[in-house]
């Protein structure tokens, strides 16, 4: 899969060459191509942005860089290229949004910076907006970062073991948050290991590993609960979890 970043600062992306997706770079089963929109302005200064009409604090993005930035990313792929704009006004990324973007052969992510971009690049160049959350960043870059890890994780053969990335908290295959984990040693500072993963009963842990999913998005995140249909064993699970609450 291919990622075309349009940014001022393409250094940034370094900060995912490491674990998974480095490798996933470094075995080619994802690409990061980088157009900088300095790199498509006409004046000595090489000027990207502008007060804004109306007034007001802060800088806009210009749009003829932006867009002859986009328009080279389009040329340089013989696929279609969905392109995504990534901006606390858009939509608010998800699994199941990662997962519809995981089925793109090419993207291209513009990230923004100052106050915003010229609301008139996305009806010159059409797109979707993203936004990771409901906070503002100084600018689009790490959220297209957080958007290329979530995307490369759903690609085949980028995490090992392809059952986790099933299991992941928030996968839509669950729709839960994930269950506890635990490793050597058995006690620490008095904490010890629920017995239950220790005895090698898988049927048993599997039971648990459920029970504990549930119960922990049942208190930590119940509109996730409301979003999916448990069974009766769900349930069976969820108030015996209920029950055992100190
Ligand atoms: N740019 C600035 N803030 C952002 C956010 N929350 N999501 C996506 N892009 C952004």
């Amino acid at each position: 899969m291919k990622f075309n970043i349009i940014t001022l600062f393409p250094e940034m992306f370094t900060a995912i060459d490491y674990g998974i997706i480095g490798r996933a770079k470094e075995n080619e089963l994802i690409s990061l191509k980088f157009w900088n929109p300095r790199d498509y302005t006409e004046d000595n200064y090489h000027k990207v942005d502008d007060s804004p009409y109306g007034g007001g604090s802060g800088m806009v993005m210009l749009v003829k860089p932006l867009q002859a930035a986009i328009q080279a990313a389009h040329q340089a792929n013989s696929d279609p290229a969905l392109v995504v704009y990534l901006t606390p006004q858009g939509k608010l990324l998800n699994q199941e949004l990662v997962i519809e973007l995981a089925s793109q052969k090419n993207l291209i992510l513009v990230a923004g910076r100052y106050e915003g971009i010229d609301e008139r690049l996305t009806k010159i160049e059409p797109g979707i907006e993203i936004s990771i959350g409901d906070y503002v960043l100084s600018g689009g870059e790490l959220a297209g970062m957080v958007v290329i890890d979530a995307v490369a994780r759903q690609l085949p053969g980028v995490v090992g073991d392809a059952d986790s990335v099933k299991q992941d908290s928030f996968s839509s295959f669950t729709g839960l948050l994930d269950y506890p984990h635990y490793t050597r040693p058995e006690v620490i500072d008095g904490h010890v290991v629920p017995k239950v993963l220790l005895g090698g009963n898988h049927a048993e842990i599997t039971c648990w590993r459920r029970k504990e999913a549930l119960g922990r998005t049942w208190l930590r995140r119940p509109d996730l609960l409301e979003k999916i249909e448990l069974t009766a064993a769900d349930r069976m699970l969820l108030n015996e979890f209920i029950e055992n609450i100190e």
